[in-house]
């Protein structure tokens, strides 16, 4: 098999890969999320200064039979690197997905990563024989927890989202909220960037440790003008303490390639924050804000680590079903 780097300029060679990553994640699976080609083209320009992906095709033949692609943060987590393998049903048990996989570990430690990761998705009732597992594990991975893609059908009940909403405010009569479209309002980034920059070390992350973030409110408006050229468009709910400071948000993500759903990105709460039910106060507010601007989505879709249990209680509350589990497996180098 060849490999070779995939620009995003090339039209051919990315649609490719988008074909075998859209391939490979709806195999075995009723609830899907890929990248749409043009979505897979911006991430591979760059963009976002706070973390580089490079995308490679494997050809066998001149037919492209597998895709990878290697994610390294820039600034912070510096020895991570997350690598996914994708082939096609077609093309599977032929050594194509190993071919891949050690080929890109090669250029993860030839850029200094001694900590490599990835995500392996399959049924809630699949057990550790599950191909993709067998795969991750037969390639030294291992285990390091389960995230849950849950989906709530939309519209969501507006008037349980209300009812929520309402018994959620006498915990947070001490503070207010703003909604923005795309990016929050410049005077607001830098202590935003705070809150931001706490979800890799806040959220559960299983065997693996992570350090803070570094998003800054220029790489900020940068990774935001992205997504906006990847025709997804952003929705942020943020709570502010009495002091204006930025302490809660909840995002929501509507790709215009996909007409059908929308994206439950981040939900955090500043650790001195917690316990007002700010978390769930920026969800339902959120929710209610972009199913009335997009009524013709049909699916909300989130993933969280099994273990958050707070989290979870809010998805709960709010209808959330599972669908599906991502097991997060890491191999240190
Ligand atoms: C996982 C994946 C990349 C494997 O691609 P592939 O080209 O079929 O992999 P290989 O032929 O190199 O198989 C390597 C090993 O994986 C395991 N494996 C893969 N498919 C298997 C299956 N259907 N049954 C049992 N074991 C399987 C085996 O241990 C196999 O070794 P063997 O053939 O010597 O028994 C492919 O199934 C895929 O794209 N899955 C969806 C995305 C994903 O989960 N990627 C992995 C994490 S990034």
């Amino acid at each position: 098999m060849d490999i070779t780097r995939v620009h995003p300029d090339d039209a051919s060679a990315a649609a490719e890969f988008t074909r075998i990553t859209t391939e490979a994640a709806a195999y075995d699976n009723p609830y899907p999320t890929s990248y749409s080609l043009e979505e897979q083209r911006e991430e591979l320009r760059n963009r976002d200064p706070e973390n580089t992906v490079e995308g490679y095709l494997g050809t066998a033949g001149g037919v492209a039979v597998a895709a990878g692609s290697l994610e390294m943060p820039v600034h912070d987590n510096t020895e991570k690197a997350w690598l996914g393998v994708s082939v096609a049903p077609k093309d599977r048990r032929r050594g194509y997905g190993s071919e891949m996989a050690s080929f890109l570990e090669v250029q993860a430690q030839r850029r200094g990563r001694t900590t490599l990761t990835t995500a392996v998705g399959y049924p809630t009732d699949a057990d550790e024989s599950h191909p993709d597992r067998r795969f991750a594990t037969k390639h030294g991975y291992s285990f390091s927890q389960v995230d849950v893609h849950r989906v709530l059908d939309l519209p969501a009940d507006q008037a349980l989202l209300q009812r929520l909403r309402e018994d959620a405010e006498p915990h947070h009569r001490d503070y207010t909220f703003r909604d923005s479209v795309g990016l929050p309002a410049e005077e607001i980034l830098e202590d935003y960037c705070v809150l931001l920059n706490a979800i890799l070390v806040d959220a559960p992350s299983g065997e693996i440790d992570y350090e803070e973030g570094s998003t800054t409110p220029k790489s900020l408006a940068e990774r935001v003008e992205s997504l906006r050229i990847q025709g997804r468009t952003l929705y942020t709910d943020i709570a502010f303490d009495a002091a204006e400071i930025p302490v809660a948000h909840s995002q929501l993500v509507v790709p215009a390639h996909d007409l059908l759903k929308i994206y439950q990105w981040d939900t955090i709460v500043h650790r001195d924050h917690r316990g007002h039910r700010l978390g769930l106060a920026t969800k339902v507010r959120n929710l209610a804000i972009v199913q009335a601007l997009h009524p013709e989505r049909t699916s909300l879709h989130t993933w969280n680590a099994e273990s958050n249990h707070h989290m979870v209680a809010v998805n709960d509350a709010m209808g959330f079903r599972p669908v599906r589990y991502f097991g997060e497996y890491y191999r240190k180098v």
